[in-house]
């Protein structure tokens, strides 16, 4: 998406209330597609219907997949079963989504038809030959611009043999696509991750009747000889949305904020962890499991954060969180550093570059690294004219420094927010109220 609007923000008096944020986004793409391959009717509910979501809807209606909307944020996904999708008729539109990207070319891998895969200005600069090389090891045909790494990518696929690959990168997105490859191989597919990311794609194929074994970094999925069963979902909320809301209550002087309904799955919440040793005050109530993911209710407050220093494993288990972790890290006392971080690079920006640079223009003592961003601590921002790169969670993290800087921000293409969390700029104005 190619955001526009350009936004003007005040420091806020105080930060009070309650929000329930938009469903997990990675589930809700999860929820449809694999629904699409099962045999039946799912009933999905509390989808995250932001515009990278509504392009996986798109792209599996582009398949042959009826889905229907079913009240705000509900839908209906009537499954076509594994060898049900048929030939689109046109270039199938990921628009600014890698994960519509990157899963759907493990699906299509395995079909006995051609595929024309493109997106935004943004996709069509992110790598793909990360999951297009092994899917042509299983046996795929697969090209893409650049010798195979960037979109528009054409992908004929057919019969797959079962692959055995270390990952190169902790990416769920390349774990997921090959997972999903591996439904359609002659064989068993080994997987082994440099260190632990998202498994919302495990759970949700073992829920379905997949056969497949985890032991710490190592994943074997056996190709089902039974069809995936539908599965009726309640999406948790957006851990990756909810941590807004948890770095503006914790540097804000007068804030108490609760969310409701996150979804706490271990692979998602490093952020609350590293926030935690900062010295943060935020507290879990309600902690249960729903639709085979754990939840709860969080509630934070102003807080006396202090710098610290992070990477290694820790880091896919914030990855997403990497903007906002740096408006915190930016005003704590005391220095801060990411490390390990390099694939920050390759998401909607290249948010190394964006982050040190949107920030240092608010007044942070930030600097670049190769592979991560070291800050000089306790900086007191001041309002400026910034920009969100084109990259929704850039728009939110300067946002949230908006609120605690001195002075007037603006932020430019601000209306990218919408590729995960459309009511954004509700939800502050109403928490800033
Ligand atoms: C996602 C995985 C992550 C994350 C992205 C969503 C997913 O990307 O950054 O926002 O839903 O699987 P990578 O797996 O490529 O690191």
């Amino acid at each position: 998406m190619s955001g526009e609007a350009r936004r003007v923000l005040r420091p806020a008096r105080r930060l009070q209330g309650e929000v329930e944020v938009p469903g997990d986004k990675s589930i809700s793409h999860r929820a449809l597609l694999l629904n699409a391959l099962a045999d039946g009717t799912a009933r999905v509910r509390g989808l995250g219907l932001g515009a990278d979501v509504r392009s996986t809807w798109r792209c599996l209606a582009a398949l042959g997949v009826t889905i229907e909307a079913e009240g705000a944020h509900g839908a209906v996904v009537r499954g076509v079963g594994l060898r049900g999708l048929r030939e689109p008729e046109d270039v199938l539109d990921a628009g600014n989504s890698g994960t519509t990207m990157r899963l759907l070319s493990g699906v299509l891998a395995g079909q006995p038809f051609l595929t024309v895969l493109s997106g935004d200005a943004s996709l069509r600069r992110r790598p793909m030959a990360r999951v297009l090389d092994p899917l042509r090891t299983m046996g795929a045909e697969a090209w893409g611009r650049a010798g195979g790494n960037l979109a528009p990518l054409a992908i004929q696929g057919g019969r797959l043999r079962g692959l055995d690959y270390a990952l190169p990168v902790a990416s769920a997105q390349l774990k997921s696509a090959l997972l999903l490859a591996g439904l359609y191989a002659d064989g068993p597919t080994h997987l082994r991750e440099p260190a632990a990311s998202r498994d919302h794609t495990e759970r949700m194929l073992r829920a379905q009747g997949v056969p497949l074994r985890v032991e710490g970094l190592d994943l074997t999925l056996t190709p089902p000889t039974a069809p995936l069963r539908s599965l009726d979902l309640q999406v948790p909320g957006d851990f990756s949305s909810a941590a807004y809301w948890l770095v503006a209550a914790c540097i804000h002087p007068q804030a108490r904020v609760t969310v409701r309904n996150v979804g706490m799955n271990p692979g998602r919440t490093g952020l609350l962890e590293v926030l935690r040793e900062m010295g943060a005050r935020i507290e879990l109530a309600n902690e249960r499991e729903a639709g085979g993911e754990p939840l709860a209710d969080l509630t934070a407050e102003s807080s006396d954060l202090r710098g610290v220093a992070i990477g290694g494993a820790l880091i896919p288990r914030l990855l997403d969180e990497v903007p906002i972790l740096a408006v915190a890290m930016a005003v704590a006392r005391g220095p801060s550093r990411i490390d390990d971080a390099a694939e920050l690079r390759v998401k909607e920006s290249d948010r190394l570059r964006a982050v040190a640079l949107e920030l240092g223009r608010l007044g942070a003592a930030v600097e670049e690294l190769p592979a991560g961003l070291a800050f000089g601590g306790g900086s007191r921002l001041r309002g400026a004219e910034v920009a969100s790169h084109d990259d929704h969670r850039l728009a939110m993290a300067l946002a949230v420094a908006a609120l605690v800087a001195d002075g007037e921000t603006a932020i430019g293409a601000a209306d990218s927010v919408a590729i995960s969390y459309p009511v954004f700029w509700d939800q502050l104005a109403a928490l800033a109220a």
